[in-house]
């Protein structure tokens, strides 16, 4: 068999992971020949191909990024996009693809199984939103990422009596912020879920610094004020629909000045939580991922992904994926909301 393979959407740690996993079971165990697309869904629209063979994913195993590159191109927002894809496959000779996204991508892989092309999708995305898997790799590392900056916030915090504002990923889902302010012990943690009230944030802020501490806010780029609307750096819409976020941890430490008259800043961690190399259960995850889809694709079970539940990997329908996100149930974050103040 010729098995595709591409990286699409906003790149996470554990990509090359997958991808090492998927060529060499692929090509040792099942003997297929394994051929990349380049730049997510651009590649068979385009036909940018890269051959996957064993010396190519050496040592790729602890890197970051993904050797294939990405991108946020959707093919049925490109003319004839469907019909090049599809051409593309046909003159690769490429009999199956396994595409590694988030909900966009993993979208376009849904659609496309109804359009008569043979995919099977692997979760990825820092944001641990989809929904038919316990986790997604990616997420780990931005966790830790976002830990290890709190926790280095913290004494510089402590040291200038200041509020700080942590402003990490998280569009619609606020998993980031919820783990990463629990293991942090952030004194407020702000989701997309739940719009937040500025005053109770103020009062919070105050209540740490009556005991001599100097709090840590953290926010997800999605989180709202009550009645207020989501802060963009731009309305431009990608091929998807999604805007751009930021601004709500700058907006916030600037009002938490003018309410409390205590010094406050504002930190963006941004693309830092989707680089460099993953951590070690985000490597396992991604491994078991990508031989686990190779073994869905040699035996033709199309239109699945391969998800996480508990300890065991299993395949649910490329729909139950993408019907809806998961989101942070607000009683998930209740249990932290105790913490606050
Ligand atoms: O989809 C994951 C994500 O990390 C979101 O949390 C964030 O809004 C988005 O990607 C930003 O991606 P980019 O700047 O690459 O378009």
């Amino acid at each position: 068999m010729r098995v595709g393979v591409l990286t699409g959407g906003g790149d996470c740690p554990g990509l090359n992971a997958v991808l090492r996993a998927v060529t060499r079971k692929g090509i040792s165990v099942h003997q297929h020949e394994i051929l990349g697309f380049r730049s997510g869904w651009l590649g068979p629209v385009e036909g940018l191909t890269t051959p996957l063979t064993l010396d190519r994913v050496e040592d790729i195993l602890s890197r970051g990024g993904t050797i294939l590159g990405s991108s946020r191109t959707n093919p049925y927002k490109v003319d004839d996009g469907i019909a090049r894809l599809k051409a593309t496959l046909a003159e690769n000779r490429v009999d199956a693809l396994i595409a590694i996204g988030g909900e966009d991508t993993l979208g376009v892989a849904e659609q496309l199984t109804h359009d008569g092309v043979p995919v099977v999708g692997v979760p990825k995305t820092i944001d641990n939103d989809l929904d038919a898997t316990d986790y997604t790799f990616g997420f780990d590392t931005a966790v830790h990422i976002a830990t290890e900056a709190i926790d280095r916030l913290r004494t510089t915090a402590e040291s200038h009596h200041r509020a700080l504002v942590v402003e990490v990923m998280g569009r619609h889902a606020g998993w980031i912020a919820l783990h990463s302010g629990l293991a942090g012990g952030a004194n407020v943690i702000l989701v997309p879920e739940k719009p937040f009230s500025v005053d109770q944030v103020c009062e919070w802020v105050e209540q740490r610094f009556e005991r001599q501490y100097a709090p840590i806010i953290v926010v997800a780029e999605g989180a709202v004020p009550e009645g207020g609307k989501e802060l963009l750096v731009t309305g431009d819409r990608d091929a998807f629909g999604h805007v751009r976020l930021g601004g709500v941890g700058t907006w916030l430490a600037d009002e938490i000045a003018k309410r409390t008259g205590k010094e406050s800043r504002a930190v963006v961690l941004g693309h830092v939580q989707r680089g460099g190399t993953p951590t070690a259960y985000d490597r396992v995850l991604a491994t078991r991922f990508g031989l686990h889809a190779i073994d869905a694709i040699t035996e033709g079970d199309y239109g699945k992904m391969v998800a996480l539940r508990g300890t065991d990997i299993v395949r649910v329908p490329l729909r139950e994926a993408t019907a809806q996100l998961k989101t942070v149930p607000l009683e998930r974050y209740a249990e932290a909301e105790v913490l606050f103040g």
